[in-house]
């Protein structure tokens, strides 16, 4: 037994003392045993085929061709049915002889409704594969009318996280579905994660597998000239929060216990030297181009390097994950009362990216202490001075560079301007506890307390 023990006591001393490389230099460290280790010791990524280009999506129809698909579902919004995004995918596959139909009533912000009405257009018609043309809401939607298609015997919460629902992991093989994004945000494309307000609890939550990951990301810049001002805003906002939650999400190796099969190992798995190189990528390419992109829409350099971030960060969180902003943004979305955003219909929504950033200048002051360097790399690389600033100042600096991104894009001024008061903290508390996979990748653990005070420093933020 001692001399096992001095065995793995050796092995840890070279682990530490020898190797340089990221992954080491990332507190990673040698786990040699049978048992299942407490923390995990490894990561992965996957993600979707991506393919980049302008005008790409005309690619379309010929690689439903080259996957013998034949009876096509293309789903699509009630506005994005009308722009050129859907008539370049549909007249490509005409060009290509390819069978479709089209779904154009996705929801908005989907809900557990407009997704059983999606997944019913899909049971009807028995397709043999899917492409979802629009932003996070259609590619979403798509990703859960695939899943209960491929298994029609389901009921909706068996693969709904848990604990609003089972948590069930995907057996079946899933249809080919292809994604064309046309916001620059959410990064579904590559991950395989669908979210949904489930009505009942006022708040989102969502399916989460490997699964659902569409086979083909197809990221074509053109699409973006469309996008209003405040949809590329809020969106960018998304990709914000995902680039810095990503990189300061609980390190993999915190992140415990090891599945006891590779394939157990959970979608969201903790920040990553992998995972950090895209936040890094992401959060350069928000410091030069988000508001070029935002206040000038023919700025086509700008908006495509935004579009490739969107993907770029979609790739980070579809395997590091999202932590608190996101997990207190369920419920902010899920009690929407009566706030209509410009340039998004005429009903109540807080869109995604704008419930995400309301939460972030609270949240990354709240979680600095946790490593305070990755904070103030994260404020340098979005422009602020850090070349003085000492590590007990981190979250402030990181917290007021943050408010300055939502100063120039005109962003409201915290929760109350969306119309909440201190009234209904407890109700916004309730729905983010059932978060646990976004509050248990928070560097910090927190009590209910501590959530309460986060909604509360958000209430007014300038
Ligand atoms: N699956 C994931 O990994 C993931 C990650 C983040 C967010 N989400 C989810 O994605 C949803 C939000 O998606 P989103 O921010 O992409 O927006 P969206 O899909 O909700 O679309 C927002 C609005 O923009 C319009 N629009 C879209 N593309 C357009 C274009 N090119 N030109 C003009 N108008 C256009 C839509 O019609 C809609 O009115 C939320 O439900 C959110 O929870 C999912
Ligand atoms: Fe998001």
């Amino acid at each position: 037994m001692g001399q096992r023990k001095r065995v793995f006591d050796l092995l840890r001393t070279i682990n530490v003392a020898s190797c340089q490389c990221p992954a080491h230099g990332y507190r990673g460290n040698i786990q040699v045993s049978n048992a299942t280790p407490l923390k995990d010791y490894a990561f992965e990524i996957k993600c979707s085929t991506v393919r980049y280009g302008l005008g790409v999506t005309r690619e379309v129809g010929q690689d439903l061709v080259n996957m013998s698909a034949n009876n096509v579902c293309v789903m699509t919004d009630p506005n994005v049915v009308k722009l050129s995004p859907v008539k370049t995918t549909l007249d490509s596959l005409t060009k290509n002889g390819v069978n479709y139909k089209v779904y154009d009533k996705v929801r908005v912000e989907p809900t557990d409704t407009s997704f059983k009405e999606a997944i019913a257009f899909a049971k009807e018609n028995n397709f043999d594969s899917f492409v979802a043309v629009g932003g996070g809401s259609v590619m979403d939607t798509c990703k859960a009318a695939n899943l209960y298609l491929s298994e029609p015997k389901a009921d909706f919460l068996d693969y709904v996280n848990a604990p609003v629902g089972k948590g069930k992991p995907v057996e079946v093989n899933l249809k080919p579905m292809i994604a064309i994004p046309t916001t620059s945000g959410t990064g579904s494309e590559t991950t395989g994660v669908s979210i949904f307000d489930y009505e009942s609890i006022h708040a989102k939550t969502g399916i989460s597998h490997g699964a659902l990951r569409p086979v083909l990301a197809m990221i074509d810049p053109l699409h973006t000239l469309t996008m209003p001002e405040k949809v590329s805003n809020y969106s960018g906002f998304d990709i914000f929060c995902h680039a810095l939650e990503s990189f300061t999400a609980i390190p993999y190796t915190d992140r415990g216990p090891a599945p006891s099969n590779p394939a157990l190992r959970p979608t969201y798995q903790g920040s990553n030297p992998i995972s950090d190189v895209w936040a890094r990528f992401c959060l350069q390419t928000l410091q030069k181009y988000f508001a070029r992109s935002v206040y000038q829409p023919d700025d086509l350099e700008a908006r495509s390097c935004m579009h490739l971030a969107a993907t770029m960060a979609g790739v980070g969180i579809g395997n590091a994950g999202v932590h608190l902003c996101h997990g207190l943004a369920y419920p902010i979305a899920g009690n929407v009362k009566s706030f209509i955003p410009k340039d998004y219909g005429s009903e109540p929504i807080i869109p995604h990216g704008l419930s995400v950033v309301m939460t972030a200048p609270a949240v990354f002051r709240f979680t600095a202490p946790s490593d305070p360097d990755k904070h103030l790399e994260a404020a340098g690389i979005l422009g602020a001075d850090v070349s003085n600033v000492k590590q007990a100042d981190a979250g402030a600096v990181l917290a007021d560079t943050i408010l300055k991104y939502m100063e120039t894009m005109k962003i409201e001024n915290g929760l109350q301007s969306l119309g909440y008061s201190g009234g209904d903290i407890p109700e916004l508390v309730k729905g983010a506890l059932p978060q646990k996979r976004l509050l248990s990748l928070t560097p910090l653990s927190q009590s209910e307390d501590d959530l309460s005070k986060l909604l509360e420093d958000s209430l007014t933020i300038y």
